[in-house]
């Protein structure tokens, strides 16, 4: 399996992902939020790429059928019912219910997935979920870190290369890497056991600290806490093989 990870979404757009499977990483915090909507029972999160497009988007599903979410440097837009924290997303705030997303970094990058063959959402709560998946497909991978603000992030490297080593080691792949991939691997490697700890002490992790999302951090840590793989379906990220999602 040919994995090529990009340790930021810039370059991604140039990529040719036909006949590969896509899997973007936001640990902080889109997509570990994304996997608490979808585990509270939300019908799906749709990402979109800012307040205008999200708000025009939650007035067409209707506005009792959906709920209207996001953060601009990290606090939840004002008028929005709720912002980025995954403890937000709850059966009693989300369930049964559409969420119309737009973040800073981790929405936008799926909107530049166009061609692939399957597009995923991966933090380290689902990391095994999605190892386990990637390895059925057994297409080659391409693994983008939505990074922050356009520069790379400890957290979604790390998150890489858990992925990364699951499918070699735990799932038999023989993988060939290009250089951020191999980086991400050894990033993991050498601190399997401090990731909380390498979460924190990244910029995204002290920023949000400051902020006072310390709770966020101990939740995005959370190896394999939520079992689910939120795939793209026609804008909108489900659970992979929920057969109410289409
Ligand atoms: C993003 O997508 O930009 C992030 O999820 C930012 C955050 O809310 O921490």
């Amino acid at each position: 399996m040919n994995i090529e990870l990009y340790l930021t979404a810039v370059p991604f757009g140039k990529t040719n992902l036909e006949n590969k499977t896509v899997v973007v990483i936001d640990v902080l915090r889109f997509c570990t939020s994304t996997c608490a909507a979808l585990t509270a029972g939300a019908r799906g999160v749709i990402p979109t790429a800012g307040p205008g497009e999200a708000g025009e988007m939650w007035t067409k599903l209707g506005r009792d059928m959906a709920v209207l979410a996001g953060e601009r440097g990290g606090i939840k837009i004002e008028n929005f019912q709720l912002g980025n924290s995954p403890a937000e997303f709850t059966t009693e705030s989300v369930g049964g219910k559409f969420v119309v997303m737009t973040t800073t970094n981790g929405t936008a990058v799926f909107g530049k997935t166009n061609n692939a063959g399957l597009i995923g959402c991966c933090a380290l709560v689902n990391n095994s979920q999605v190892a386990s998946r990637v390895a059925e497909i057994n297409r080659d991978l391409v693994i983008v870190c939505s990074g922050r603000e356009g520069g790379f992030s400890l957290e979604d490297t790390i998150c890489g290369g858990m992925l990364i080593h699951r499918l070699s080691v735990e799932h038999g792949k023989e993988i060939a890497l290009n250089d951020a991939g191999s980086l991400a691997l050894l990033l993991y490697q050498t601190n399997r056991t401090a990731i909380r700890q390498v979460i924190q002490q990244g910029e995204h992790g002290r920023y949000l600290v400051n902020l006072g999302f310390s709770e966020d951090i101990e939740i995005a840590a959370g190896i394999d806490t939520m079992p689910v793989f939120p795939v793209l379906k026609e804008g909108r990220l489900v659970p992979e093989g929920d057969p109410n999602s289409s």
